[in-house]
């Protein structure tokens, strides 16, 4: 199969902000493992397009950078390019979680169960969030890397909260329960999962 040039033109950006020196160097590691993956497409036609309320805050997250020249900008540009290729999930388990906060949040698959290119070997997308929302403690046995693009703080086995910059990111290990929770401005992260056959994530 030919992989759509807005897809290939996605990966081939994010593949460059996962190797930034501000991540850790396990979930460098993880995150080539997954881009080594995504050198062969593969889809098989699944789309979960239905939109949540919180799609409508995609353009105020990307809007302080889309205009960069950057990598951040590159990668707006490219989010907003497949905006209707998305496949669209949210959460609505876990504990701690903000009030309304299934509401508050969703996930955009880029590549992944259901996303615009639909496939189970590895994951692909973002989490949005809007200001002042707390996503739920959560775990997952997939391995996961995250780059954050905007304002944010993660958590981690219940430690300090931590905000890694714009660029920086986290590197969850198999089952580490993490969270992560907007201030103010709304909150985009990227991530990107290695997935088994029965794994599943987010
Ligand atoms: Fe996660």
């Amino acid at each position: 199969m030919k992989r759509p040039d807005n897809i290939a033109i996605y990966i081939g950006i994010a593949e460059a902000l996962f190797q930034s020196e501000k991540l850790p160097e396990g979930g460098r590691a993880l995150a080539a493992r997954v881009f080594e993956r995504l050198r062969t497409p593969s889809d098989d036609g699944v789309r979960h397009r239905t939109r949540y309320p919180a799609c409508e805050w995609l353009d105020a997250a990307l809007a302080p950078f889309i205009a960069d020249d950057t990598g951040f900008g590159a990668a707006a540009r490219a989010i907003k390019a497949l905006e209707a290729d998305l496949g669209w999930s949210r959460r609505s388990s876990g504990v701690n979680g903000s009030d309304g906060y299934t509401d508050a949040h969703v996930h955009g698959m880029i590549c992944g169960p259901g996303g615009a290119e639909s496939r189970y070997d590895v994951q692909l997308g973002f989490s949005l969030m809007v200001p002042h929302t707390r996503y739920p403690d959560h775990s997952h046995p997939p391995e996961e890397a995250y780059v954050l693009f905007t304002p944010g703080e993660f958590r981690q086995n219940g430690g300090e909260w931590i905000d890694p910059g714009m660029g920086g990111g986290i590197h969850n290990v198999r089952n580490n329960p993490h969270a992560m929770r907007s201030g103010s401005a709304p909150f985009l992260a990227i991530w990107c999962l290695l997935t088994g056959g029965l794994d599943v994530a987010k």
